[in-house]
């Protein structure tokens, strides 16, 4: 349903023509189309602003039923992410409108600055991301989606431009995939149904699946897996999405944070902090969606998707606080805090999956603290690797996809707040102070860093979006899953 053209712009049939204005600078040359904007020039209402937009009824000199004028704000604040997000907005209003579907005018690059190709996908994403609310519960579908999103863009670029739509429909296709995981009640996906659901996309994309129940975890020694999911009466999963192509030398880990629910386990969170809770799963609907993704654009290399799943709940059964428990690596945690379980199963996760595949490079996604929100806020993400190389790769793909990350420090001498006076470490940090730091390190202890390149990314800003946004509703956001498959062709 996405395509391009660059044909005929006057005579393409269409509800709705969609061309984003300027706010101080011309951004397109074709004569029709400035033509049309013509007409705007002198409304009070319409000045190009991020938030403006006007639509013109049957208008001369192209046969669309209406023109619709989209601001995308000033000229020194263009970025890609301008045309994503006025892409999304569009689209929302199409939808509202109930309109059929719609086509996209791209700027002239040689008069934003900014790269043609780059403009163009990130036009097609924000109208894909934005074309697939979330609604699997509800009775009434009150908004369908657009059967078709054109985008117009000059004959010369063209060519370059030939299998965007594609690739576009792939990735974002992913990253819708995840939020309606993310965005998914608790109650449907417990450890072993979500454990199912992944399993079935991963065999029908052709991936190695394999799942681990929790006897075979028990069995194997994920002591911090089982500890988590101990006062759950829903089991606990580890699931293993394997893409590994022929002449693949190289291999890449995806780890992913899989918390069906948080409720803290007997530190139990308190109301509002349990409100979004069923998000924490987040890191493993993005690895997942990534693998799903990638095995159809197969890069040069294996990836392998680990994904711990568990629940974390209070019971007679639950890990206390004091509890000592010994972990896959065979390194003892006292339990200070159990809502602090997200480190506990990654460490299991992380110290299996280099134990189990050697991988070159270990990427892991969490939510993992909420001391990581309070330092960077709901939309971007914090990346934590001594490996400088990497580091900017994932910064570089986050800047690209729009889905942002910030490196932090690791300062070795923070380590002193995960001791433990019984155990070889501590979950619980003895300061509250730098709480997205110390649990970077506390995992940095399950990772050989002289064999593996390894980096983490905290996601717990960015995974859930509260209100809605230009191109995500309120719920799951998917980030990550764009994330992971740019970095893959940057490493
Ligand atoms: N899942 C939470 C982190 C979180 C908080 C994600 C808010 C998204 C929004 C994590 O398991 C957690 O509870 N972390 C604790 C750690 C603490 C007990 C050391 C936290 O951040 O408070
Ligand atoms: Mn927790
Ligand atoms: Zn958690």
């Amino acid at each position: 349903m996405l395509a391009i053209y660059s044909e005929d712009i006057e005579t393409h049939k269409t509800p709705a023509l969609v061309i984003p204005v300027c706010q101080d600078r011309r951004i397109h040359s074709r004569k029709s189309i400035t033509a049309l904007l013509r007409r705007a020039e002198h409304l009070e209402e319409f000045k190009g602003r991020p938030e403006d937009a006007v639509t013109f009824y049957a208008p001369e000199g192209v046969s669309a039923e209406r023109v619709i004028l989209m601001g995308v704000g000033k000229y020194a604040e263009l970025t890609t992410e301008s045309f994503r997000a006025m892409a999304g907005k569009a689209v929302g209003r199409c939808l509202s409108g109930g309109l059929e579907n719609l086509l996209m005018v791209a700027p002239d690059a040689a008069k934003t600055g900014l790269d043609p190709v780059d403009t163009a996908e990130a036009l097609l994403e924000g109208a894909f991301l934005a074309n697939h609310p979330f609604d699997d519960y509800k009775k009434d579908k009150d908004r369908r989606p657009l059967s078709a999103i054109g985008l117009f863009v000059d004959g010369k670029s063209a060519n370059a431009m030939e299998s965007l739509p594609e690739k576009v429909r792939l990735i974002c296709g992913g990253t819708v995939l995840a939020r309606r995981w993310v965005s998914m009640p608790s109650n449907d996906k417990t450890p072993p149904a979500l454990a199912n659901a992944i399993a079935e996309r991963g065999e029908k994309e052709g991936l190695k699946v394999t799942v681990m129940d929790e006897k075979e975890l028990a069995a194997n020694g994920f002591g911090a897996i089982m500890a988590v999911g101990a006062g759950s009466d829903n089991p606990s999963r580890l699931v293993v999405l394997d893409l590994n192509p022929e002449k693949a030398k190289r291999t890449v880990a995806l780890v992913g944070k899989g918390v069906t629910y948080d409720s803290g386990g007997l530190n139990l969170k308190t109301g509002e902090g349990m409100r979004n809770m069923k998000s924490d799963m987040a890191g493993a609907a993005a690895v997942a969606a990534a693998l799903l993704t990638l095995a159809r654009r197969p890069p040069a290399m294996r990836v392998v998707g680990v994904m711990p799943l568990v629940e974390n709940m209070p019971s007679g059964r639950a890990t206390r606080p004091g509890d000592i428990i010994r972990t896959y690596s065979g390194k003892t945690v006292e339990i200070g805090n159990t809502d602090a379980e997200g480190r506990l199963i990654l460490a299991d996760a992380l110290a299996w999956t280099i134990d189990q595949y050697r991988p070159e490079i270990v990427v892991d996604l969490a939510t993992l603290t909420g001391a990581c929100v309070i330092a960077l806020g709901e939309k971007l993400s914090a990346v934590f690797s001594d490996d400088d190389a990497l580091a900017a790769a994932i910064v570089e793909a986050g800047a690209h996809v729009h889905e942002r990350c910030w490196r932090m420090p690791m300062p070795a001498d923070y380590k002193e707040m995960i001791k433990s006076d019984f155990a070889d470490i501590g979950n619980m940090p003895s300061a509250r102070w730098g709480g997205a730091i110390t649990a970077a390190l506390f995992l940095s202890e399950f990772v050989d860093r002289e064999k593996t390149r390894w980096a983490h990314i905290d996601i717990a800003g960015p995974a859930y979006n509260s209100k809605a946004g230009a191109y995500c509703g309120p719920g799951g956001s998917g980030f990550g899953a764009r994330l992971l498959c740019d970095l893959l062709e940057r490493i």
